[in-house]
């Protein structure tokens, strides 16, 4: 196993990593197994690196699991991610308060289950009570939608009287899923591709990007190494110079 250099004293992991989960469904073409398969390695790989995430010192992790374009997929494949998250939710209600890690969901919920929306809102008050390592999976998640649901929500507050004043970034903030969770200094993207397909487009302003070919099931903790050490090389200027 690689060395793991974020344990290194002194050495400093991202305070937020945002990781796209891709490449599920070649992961399991590879092996002749069915997509589903390889959504399931996929689930598996984000249990591992969440407590990663979580035992280097890193405060938040954010992962797009579903996308508001998703549904475009047969109903077996939403089927079986849909079965995955509600699974791993009942896990995580099971689990958060002993582990000291909390899990909250980032997306139109109104779009999904009432048994998942039901699972999403315990899942939000357990972590109301928990201090430590949190773990955003976004689902029904897409970046515009986020901005045009924060726009409308302020609209209708500053029409009610519930807002007042100039609207300024930190406000608009405040209307988004991610209200509260400062933006990812690191976005990973495995799979190969070199896009954001719509992902924490607001919150991403500054943040690092890190490709690589690896394929999701397949991301290892000595992956996530190799992306922070990339990170840290990086001159991070937030548009100043030096
Ligand atoms: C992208 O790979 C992956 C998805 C659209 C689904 C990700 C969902 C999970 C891993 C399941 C549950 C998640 C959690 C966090 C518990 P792809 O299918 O687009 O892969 P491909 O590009 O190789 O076809």
């Amino acid at each position: 196993m690689a060395e793991n250099t974020s344990k290194k004293p002194g050495a400093s992991v991202p305070r937020h990593i945002a990781i796209i989960l891709d490449g599920n469904g070649r992961w399991a073409k590879k092996r002749g197994l069915p997509r589903t398969a390889g959504h399931a390695a996929g689930a598996e790989t984000f249990r591992k690196i969440a407590l990663y995430c979580r035992d280097i010192g890193v405060d938040y992790l954010t992962v797009y699991a579903f996308s508001t374009e998703n549904w475009k997929r047969s109903d077996d494949e939403v089927g079986a991610i849909m079965r995955l998250l509600n699974k791993y939710l009942h896990e995580a209600i099971d689990t958060m308060e002993r582990d000291g890690m909390k899990m909250r969901i980032f997306g139109d919920v109104t779009g999904l289950s009432p048994e998942l929306q039901a699972l999403a809102h315990r899942t939000d008050e357990i972590a109301d009570r928990i201090d430590g390592f949190q773990a955003n999976i976004c689902l029904n998640y897409g970046g515009r939608d986020e901005i045009v649901q924060a726009a409308r929500r302020y609209a209708r507050d500053l029409a009610e009287g519930r807002a007042e004043g100039e609207l300024t970034e930190e406000k608009f903030g405040s209307y988004l899923y991610s209200a509260g969770v400062p933006d990812p200094d690191l976005l990973i993207r495995p799979g190969g591709e070199q896009r954001l397909s719509n992902f924490l487009l607001w919150q991403c302003a500054y943040a690092e990007f890190y490709f690589t070919d690896v394929l999701w099931p397949d991301f290892t903790p000595a992956e996530l190494d190799k992306a922070i050490e990339v990170f840290r090389s990086r001159d991070r200027r937030y548009g100043g110079v030096k």
